[in-house]
């Protein structure tokens, strides 16, 4: 039995992929939109291989409105989006902010047209912690709540706020049309999720993550250390306040991540909230040593690691509070820094190439 469908942009990505699984598990109908800018449409077969049910799938630009009122023309039972499809590279987006605003900002309009001409009226959105900026600047906001001031310091940071102020325009627009005409307004409803570090892969070892060009995020970068293709670490600082002198961040599993997605459309949909901002994040620090240590544990060996002067931009803590999506979705991190590991380990040993090679062969005999 279906229990509803969801169309799923930037499916193929690596936090859409996961999500898409959940959904797929929770009997939901899966349509993926992705132009496969990061991401490789290999992601449906593994999807299949796990869950036994394979998504629909559209090569589609998210600014090609066209082309999403097509998919929405073709599938007029759906009645949610996910919307993951975006430029997500910090120092990237400081270079092209231009690129940034079109795919992130201009996208978003499109997608939010299309479904305002198909009237789809739930979007859980992918907002990021980048959205509080430096949060350490209010020290009674650590860890930080949904209530922290934002301020953004980079332009993909600025597309995430531009893109929560979007979507709650909208989205409280809509309810006072519809309240205008003597109607509820329920149906329209909006999750901004600001998520803290993805980490981890399936425990299968058949579904990770797989960037397209070179890595910029400290798990991704140690798996290359550990399968010998980067020499060592650079480690982005030791002159932080923290135990060990570098910063911390709060790593959350990609599993856990993609329950956080199911349970805030679940939650849309029967609790008709209208907008609402939720961290998703564990609400425990680690510092970069203590994931060195974490995936050198996984790995079996120590890997090589330089301390080196501090990245721009960094900040020295973000590490979620989680209790508002803890209280009102029922959702809590259940899964560990070391499950974390030992999966990204496990699917960077099977897939050295990432999904430009084969599954490994049980999975395609079973
Ligand atoms: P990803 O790059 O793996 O996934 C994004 C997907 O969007 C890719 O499959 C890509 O091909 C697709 N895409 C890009 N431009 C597109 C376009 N114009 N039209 C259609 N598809 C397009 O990234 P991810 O880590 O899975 O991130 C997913 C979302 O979560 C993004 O919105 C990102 O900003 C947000 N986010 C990510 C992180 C993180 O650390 N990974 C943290 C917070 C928020
Ligand atoms: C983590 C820690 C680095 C690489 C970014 C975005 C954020 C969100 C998640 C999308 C930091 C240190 C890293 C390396 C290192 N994405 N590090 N050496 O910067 O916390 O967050 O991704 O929304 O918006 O800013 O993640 O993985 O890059 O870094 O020492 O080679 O590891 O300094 O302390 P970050 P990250």
């Amino acid at each position: 039995m279906v229990v509803g469908s969801v169309l799923v942009t930037g499916g193929t990505g690596y936090i859409g992929s996961f999500t898409a699984l959940a959904l797929l598990e929770a009997d939901y109908k899966v349509v993926i939109v992705d132009n496969l800018y990061n991401s490789s449409d290999e992601v449906l077969n593994r999807l299949e291989l796990i869950s036994g049910k394979r998504p629909q799938y559209y090569q589609c630009d998210i600014t090609d409105e066209k082309k999403l009122d097509q998919v929405f023309d073709e599938h007029p039972d759906i009645d949610n989006v996910i919307h993951f499809a975006a430029l997500k590279a910090v120092g990237e987006s400081g270079e092209i902010p231009l690129a940034y605003y079109n795919v992130n900002v201009y996208g978003t309009l499109c997608l939010l047209r299309s479904m305002q001409k198909h009237n789809v009226t739930n979007i859980v959105f992918s907002s990021s912690a980048t959205v509080y900026g430096d949060a350490t600047r209010f020290p009674n906001m650590i860890p930080i709540p949904e209530e922290c001031p934002l301020g953004p310091t980079n332009p993909y940071g600025n597309t995430k706020f531009t893109v929560e102020t979007m979507i709650t325009d909208y989205v409280n627009s809509e309810r006072a049309k519809a309240q205008k005409e003597g109607k509820s307004g329920d149906a329209f409803n909006a999750a901004l999720l600001r998520y803290f570090n993805p980490a981890g892969s399936h425990p299968s070892g058949i579904m990770g993550e797989d960037p397209q060009g070179v890595p910029y995020n400290l798990l991704p970068l140690l798996a290359q250390v550990a399968v010998g293709k980067r020499e060592k670490l650079l480690v982005f600082g030791d002159d932080y306040k923290s135990k060990d002198g570098t910063a911390i961040r709060d790593y959350i599993h990609i599993l856990d991540l993609a329950e956080g997605h199911l349970v805030a459309l679940n939650h849309l949909r029967s609790q008709h909230p209208g907008v609402r901002a939720w961290n998703l994040g564990t609400g425990k620090g680690s510092t970069v040593f203590d994931m060195i240590k974490a995936f050198s544990t996984a790995v079996g060996r120590d890997l090589p690691y330089q301390v080196v002067g501090r990245r721009a931009g960094d900040v020295l803590d973000l590490t979620a509070n989680p209790t508002r999506a803890n209280k009102e979705l029922g959702w809590k991190a259940k899964l560990t820094l070391e499950d974390a590991c030992a999966d990204l380990w496990r699917w960077t040993e099977n897939n050295p190439q990432g999904y430009r090679q084969q599954p490994p062969k049980e999975f395609i005999e079973a």
